[in-house]
């Protein structure tokens, strides 16, 4: 095996980097467990170290060989976010635990190492944590929520709707002509939401004559082709559309595609072409038509949370950026020592809480990502949980969306007794709208006006089965969870959905099928349902008693079922390229990403005899390609 590149060794460096073509291939092929994972850490480094260039052309070069994706998707993808793993790898030990901890987040070969203890400082609790506020029975209120719209601007009707792409739908420069399957008006189920369907949620949640919590993720997630301009424009775009069609306040949360590149959130602004004030800033702005000066400026200082009393309410609305617990955002593999409160977040929702608390206000906490799902960080997860532990008095709800799913996440005081009397809070999360994921659907709520509880939560949706869907979709209530789930747990007729009601819906559904796998199909919408066997309901109870992640009961596993929103052992989905199937089930709100393409590559460089030779060749040739190395410092 001849040298990899010869350049390396131009006199004059006094330090080269050692990397043989052999090495990586090795890495790759050996790389079964977490060990071996580490192991392939060294040979990536060593590829790190050569730059920035050198790293993203060989494995998007890689990814191409092992056809992977189209050539557009590797080259894309990894070009976007390929320099900020290398970035992160020039930073870090290939043995340590946060190398562990990339190990886990992107090739699904380690287990999460245990929670790192930590102590977020909290103030004790004040009176008015004592005494929440009793109903009334004052007549409810509503609110809409909804969630990950994924808003495609380059979604083209009759174009095809069947490519080989993680999202169709576009005319791409490779596409098949004539269209495999053509693209309808109102969206397909193989791509996101084209302009039109997003215009027809608006005017669904224009006719709730009300306001609106919105939990992120305006932007596409074709995810090898976003970038600054684009990102701008979608997302102000649509805050155009939204104030233009709704007359109540909308209050919005920042989603991980929300940024360019996608999942780009930097724990710093060291590097300024990788910086992320930009999104703060255009939110900061353009949220001000629902907010007020003061939250636009906690959104420019704080990335992109902020504080706000919804109107005509005693309840504080407080918006945080939770794309800083998620193991996606590479950024948070940056260095070996830890950062327990990544941008100040949980401190800034602790000051927002117990200033609610201080007021006698209860509190509702939004965010994109929610906190106990297998692709956020235990640590941070459970520092969030310390809050929660210690305001759950004051916190009246808290709503997510980003797994695509309509789901819900418990949190108890003690997590080695998950029992009715142990539980103290319970997350919302919404289902998307983009069809990737579903039937296109939101959730309105209805408030309790003293308590800010949640009497009801209904689920509005529009069938795309429906034959008229592509000429105007229709919406109509698909269930509601009082009605649903309340004669399962004898609710009473003036008690809220609360935690305790969760919980005990969770008991129902483990000795109810019946009610379980209407749960199952719920979740989707109907559509894209999953067939859930014995181990996949005990995994996905599991997962509706985490609202804390280290006790989600997630087991990483390699390749197929790494990806953010995939749900745990044993559920299936159906065989991929049926019409109706997603193209990429594993990455649900993720989309082909580095890491997606990383957590394939290991068990992939091993089932392909030839690659060693062809890696090889394929290095050598980089060789005259590359620009230049990046010089280590000298020693
Ligand atoms: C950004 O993406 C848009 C849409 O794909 C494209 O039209 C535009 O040329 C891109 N801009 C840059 C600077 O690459
Ligand atoms: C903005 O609203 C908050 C409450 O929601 C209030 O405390 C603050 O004073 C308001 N700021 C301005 C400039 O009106
Ligand atoms: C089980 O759940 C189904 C669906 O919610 C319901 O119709 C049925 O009454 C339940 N059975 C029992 C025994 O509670």
């Amino acid at each position: 095996m001849h040298s990899l590149l010869p350049w390396i060794l131009l006199p004059g460096l006094t330090y080269a980097v050692n990397l043989k073509p052999i090495d990586l291939v090795q890495g790759f092929k050996n790389a079964v467990d977490c060990d071996s994972c580490h192991a392939l850490l060294v040979p990536l480094k060593a590829l790190a170290e050569l730059g920035d260039s050198a790293f993203v052309q060989t494995l998007s070069a890689t990814c191409q060989v092992l056809k992977l994706e189209d050539e557009d998707v590797c080259v894309g993808a990894i070009g976007e976010q390929g320099p900020i793993l290398s970035h992160v790898l020039r930073n870090i030990s290939p043995f340590g635990k946060t190398a562990t901890k990339l190990c886990e987040g992107t090739f699904g070969l380690c287990q999460a190492p245990a929670v790192n203890t930590f102590t977020i400082p909290l103030s004790p609790p004040g009176p008015a944590a004592k005494s929440p506020p009793k109903s009334t029975g004052r007549p409810t209120f509503k609110v809409v929520h909804f969630s990950d719209v994924h808003i495609d601007r380059q979604y083209v009707a009759g174009s095809d709707a069947n490519c080989k792409k993680p999202i169709c739908c576009r005319n791409f420069a490779d596409e098949a002509k004539p269209p495999r399957e053509p693209a309808g008006r109102f969206g397909n189920r193989n791509c996101d939401s084209p302009g039109g369907l997003a215009k027809s949620l608006l005017q669904e949640i224009a006719s709730h004559l009300t306001w609106s919590i919105f939990t992120g993720d305006v932007v596409e997630a074709a995810v090898w082709d976003v970038n600054r301009s684009e990102v701008t424009s979608d997302i102000g775009l649509f805050n155009e559309e939204i104030a233009r069609a709704l007359k109540a306040p909308v209050f919005p949360a920042i989603g991980n595609h929300d940024s360019a590149p996608v999942n780009n959130f930097p724990l710093d602004d060291a590097t300024a072409s990788f910086d992320a004030q930009w999104v703060f800033d255009l939110a900061g702005k353009e949220w001000t038509h629902w907010t007020n000066s003061t939250a636009s400026t906690q959104v420019t200082h704080f990335s992109g949370s902020y504080s706000i009393i919804a109107p005509g309410t005693n309840l504080r609305i407080i918006s945080i950026n939770t794309v800083y617990w998620y193991k996606q955002n590479f950024w948070l593999y940056d260095s070996d020592s830890p950062v327990h409160d990544p941008r100040g977040i949980l401190e800034f929702l602790a000051n927002e809480l117990q200033a609610a608390e201080d007021a006698g206000q209860r509190a509702w906490i939004i965010g994109h990502m929610p906190p106990g799902s297998q692709d956020a960080f235990s640590d941070q997860s459970n520092y969030y949980d310390q809050i929660i532990q210690r305001y759950h008095k004051t916190v009246a709800g808290q709503f997510f969306g980003h797994t695509h799913y309509d789901e819900f996440e418990i949190a108890y005081s003690d997590y080695e007794n998950r029992a009715i009397d142990t539980v103290i809070s319970v997350a919302w999360i919404a289902p998307a709208l983009t069809p990737r994921s579903g039937n296109p659907a939101l959730k309105v709520y209805d408030v309790d006006p003293d308590t800010y509880e949640i009497m009801d939560s209904k689920v509005y949706f529009s069938n795309m089965d429906d034959p008229e869907y592509q000429i105007k979709p229709e919406w109509k209530l698909y269930y509601s969870a009082r009605d649903e789930y309340g004669p399962l747990v004898n609710l009473g007729p003036t008690a809220p959905l609360d935690a305790r009601f969760w919980h005990a819906v969770t008991e129902a559904m483990e000795k109810n099928e019946t009610a379980f796998q209407r749960y199952n199909e719920f979740m989707t919408r109907g559509a894209h349902v999953r067939t859930c066997d014995a181990g996949c309901k005990k995994s996905a109870i599991c997962q509706m008693r985490a609202a804390r992640a280290e006790n989600n009961c997630h087991v990483a596993r390699p390749g197929l079922t790494f990806g953010d929103t995939e749900r745990q052992d044993g559920i299936q989905t159906k065989p991929m390229n049926t019409p109706t199937a997603p193209a990429h089930p594993q990455s649900q709100c993720e989309g082909a990403g580095m890491g997606y393409l990383l957590s394939q590559l290991a068990g992939k460089v091993a089932r392909e005899p030839k690659l060693e030779e062809r890696m090889s060749r394929l290095l050598s040739q980089l060789e005259t390609t590359i620009p230049g190395p990046r010089v280590v410092d000298e020693l």
